[in-house]
């Protein structure tokens, strides 16, 4: 299949007036229940209206997700996000603080929210990207966009159109491209329902900025016997088509014996067959989902991961790597 087919559309260098128009196509496709494929700056969503339980059912049936993983509500500001979830002191503090920006937030579901997008659970998570073409998107549409990342389920998340086209490029009307993703790993997951804050799932917003917005610290599913959980960390993950190994094992150490490849930020030792060197940490994740999808078809055996620096988007990146390699 070509990358490039009738149903991916480039946002970037296109007339002002050409692009309002791709909008307006691609928001009455979400109103008439269709799905679209759309950018943010973590990752590329496959996009249906949140509040119509038939579409949404469609996205599940094009990842090939289990019904009981729940979707993001993306949002176009805190006015939209309020008529689906119950907001709270703290989910307004760091609605202040981090959006539009990759945080999503664990909130009581209103009932305008169909069971389905929900997964049958009493909250939803709701964010507001940080993407020109995604606002716009969720503007004209006028409700809330539910998105999972728009691979097939258990693959590495998209961060470019072609990857989309790649994985489920049968199953959208339309795919807005708006070149590759700034953040590259997906958003941070929040649970603010209840007093003591969750972090679900690490992401684009680090934990201790959060920690030091609210001047407390946050707790992690394990902390709290996994009373609450993001049921989508249950589930395989991110995982390319050949074993991924964290570098630093004895199986690191099998590996290097056949076809395999390095990514990090520093050099390897010994000789791989293919070689990916970041700049540095934030390069190592923006371009790690990417970089998967080319080693995977290079010849290569195994990959060989590099431990990420502590601290910052290290903390999502080692999270990525570890589900990666199925541990
Ligand atoms: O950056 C992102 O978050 C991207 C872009 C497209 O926005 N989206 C994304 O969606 O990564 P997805 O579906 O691949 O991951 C959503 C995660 C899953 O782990 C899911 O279980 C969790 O959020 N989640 C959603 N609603 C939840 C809820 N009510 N309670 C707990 N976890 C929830
Ligand atoms: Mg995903």
């Amino acid at each position: 299949m070509s990358v490039r087919d009738e149903r991916t559309k480039q946002m970037k260098n296109i007339p002002d007036k050409e692009t309002s128009e791709l909008i307006k196509t691609a928001a009455q496709k979400i109103l008439a229940g269709e799905l679209v494929a759309f950018p943010t700056e973590t990752v590329y969503g496959l996009g249906a209206n949140a509040l119509d339980a038939a579409a949404v059912k469609k996205i599940f049936a094009a990842k090939g997700r289990p019904s009981d993983n729940p979707l993001i509500l993306h949002v176009s500001g805190i006015e939209m996000a309020e008529t689906v979830v119950e907001l709270n002191w703290r989910a307004r503090y760091l609605i202040e603080k981090f959006w539009p920006g990759p945080l999503s937030l664990v909130l009581k579901a209103k009932a305008a929210i169909p069971s389905v997008t929900r997964a049958g659970l009493d909250t939803a998570a709701v964010r507001m990207p940080d993407n020109e073409t995604a606002l716009a998107l969720i503007r004209a549409a006028g409700v809330p966009i539910a998105a999972p990342s728009a691979n097939r389920s258990g693959r590495p998340s998209p961060t470019d159109a072609a990857a989309v086209t790649e994985d489920i490029g049968g199953a959208v009307s339309m795919v807005l491209d708006d070149g590759p993703t700034r953040v590259g790993l997906e958003s941070t997951v929040l649970d603010v329902s209840e007093e003591i804050p969750v972090l679900l799932r690490p992401g684009g917003i680090s934990k201790e900025t959060i920690e030091e917005a609210l001047h407390i610290e946050i707790s992690l599913p394990h902390d709290i016997g996994l009373l609450r959980r993001s049921p989508g960390t249950r589930h395989r993950h991110y995982a390319p088509k050949i074993p991924l190994i964290i570098s630093g094992s004895s199986a690191a150490e099998e590996a290097a014996k056949g076809k395999w490849a390095w990514i990090g930020t520093k050099d390897p030792a010994g000789t791989p067959f293919i070689k990916i060197v970041f700049s540095d940490t934030e390069e190592y994740a923006r371009e790690l989902f990417r970089v998967l999808r080319i080693i995977e078809k290079s010849g290569a055996e195994t990959i060989v991961a590099q431990e990420p620096e502590e601290g910052g988007i290290g903390q999502a990146l080692k999270d990525r790597l570890t589900r990666a390699s199925g541990i």
